[in-house]
């Protein structure tokens, strides 16, 4: 089998870094390209003689430049766009961690995709697994999906109870190591949001076929219910490394270090709806996407904005979806029919959102 070029933007992150870790591993994949925000990459692209390393800039140009086989897309948030255009017009396999993407742009997203006609392999833990029980089977004999949530450090409290939850409060996920953005994504139930939007431009299926699930050991990762009564889960301890490792080597499903379930130990397979009065976040990502058009690039980009200024110590933890509230209410939301304007989209949804928060902040 010749060996599989990778494009690893995102180099420096959680996702990025397991990426490597899992390509340094394996005799069939080599890295030809390295993509950070500001962090150096210079001893990451030294370690593996790599050519092409870029901070910042155009990622267009980079993969322009490096022509990888796949394209493994960890940057965090809209900056990962265009990477995601860029593979899916050319039909080069895209690796998507970078959900943000596909839920600002799905629609542009799945006509790249139809225009390229490549491999768009979801990294997102719940959509890999989704991905792996829908594998071979017709979309007419599913009857609905259910992605699962841990529901994060703040499950099981109440609106009162987060009022003053802290920077550090929010970044204490009990389940995954992630980025500091997608941790405080978690901890809104906004990342269930962004992968209920995910989810629905990756496999077709209307809102309401796609449920949430609390499950908070995060064993299981997915579950597809069939017509005939049947469902099929997709399970193992939470490590992104397996996704990361299917969605690198797929078909062929290589051999990680990750460890198989061990029943000897125990398994708990508990599962609650989500609260969605103490989590709105869940709840405006569900309608931003069945408004359509471009209500989930406000919801995304809102949400950037919010949780920069959480993280900033701007904003307190219930502001983030008073923030994104306000916004959604704000926009008209009309399609976008080309990426000038989604961008244009995505920018009054920012502008909107720093007034929201300096607003709820004075
Ligand atoms: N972590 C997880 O377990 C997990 C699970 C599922 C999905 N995801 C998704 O995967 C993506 C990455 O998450 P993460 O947790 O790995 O985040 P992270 O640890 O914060 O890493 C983000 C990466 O993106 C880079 N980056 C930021 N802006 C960039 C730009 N303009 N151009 C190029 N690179 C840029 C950062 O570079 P710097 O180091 O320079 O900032 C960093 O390497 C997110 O979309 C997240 O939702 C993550």
């Amino acid at each position: 089998m010749s060996v599989k070029r990778i494009a690893v933007l995102g180099a420096t992150g959680s996702i990025g870094r397991q990426a490597l870790d899992i390509i340094d591993t394996s005799g069939e994949l080599e890295v030809c390209a390295l993509a950070s925000g500001s962090s150096e990459l210079e001893t990451l692209a030294a370690e593996r003689g790599v050519e092409h390393a870029q901070v910042g800039g155009d990622l267009m140009a980079l993969l322009d430049r490096a022509e990888p086989d796949i394209v493994l897309n960890a940057v965090v948030g809209f900056a990962g766009l265009t990477a995601t255009l860029w593979a899916l017009e050319r039909g080069v396999t895209l690796a998507l961690a970078n959900k943000e993407s596909l839920v600002a742009a799905g629609e542009l997203a799945l006509r790249a995709r139809e225009q390229g006609g490549g491999l768009l392999l979801p990294v997102d833990s719940e959509h890999s697994a989704v991905f792996q029980c829908l594998e071979g089977r017709d979309l007419e004999s599913v009857d609905s999906i259910v992605l699962t949530a841990s529901g994060g450090p703040f499950r099981g409290r109440t609106r009162e109870q987060l009022g003053d939850v802290t920077r550090a409060d929010a970044l204490a996920h009990p389940t995954w190591r992630m980025g500091p953005k997608i941790t405080v994504d978690s901890a809104t139930l906004a990342n269930k949001g962004l992968e209920l939007i995910e989810a629905q431009f990756l496999f077709g299926l209307p809102y309401e076929r796609i449920e949430v699930a609390v499950h908070p050991t995060s064993v299981v990762h997915a579950i597809v219910r069939f017509r005939d009564g049947a469902s099929l889960a997709h399970l193992g301890y939470p490590d992104m490394r397996v996704p990361i490792s299917y969605a690198l080597t797929y078909p062929e499903r290589a051999a990680t270090p990750v460890e198989g379930l061990d029943f000897a130990n125990g398994l708990s397979l508990e599962f609650e709806p989500p609260d969605v009065e103490t989590f709105p976040m869940l709840a405006l990502g569900r309608r931003a996407g069945e408004s359509g058009g471009t209500h989930p690039c406000a919801y995304n980009a809102a949400n950037e904005v919010a949780v920069g200024a959480f993280l900033a110590g701007r904003l307190p933890f219930l502001g983030i979806a008073g923030v994104v509230e306000d916004v959604l209410a704000a926009v008209d939301g009309a399609p976008a029919g080309d990426l000038d304007e989604l961008v244009e989209a995505d920018e009054q949804a920012r502008r909107l959102a720093e007034e929201a928060v300096g607003a709820l902040v004075s």
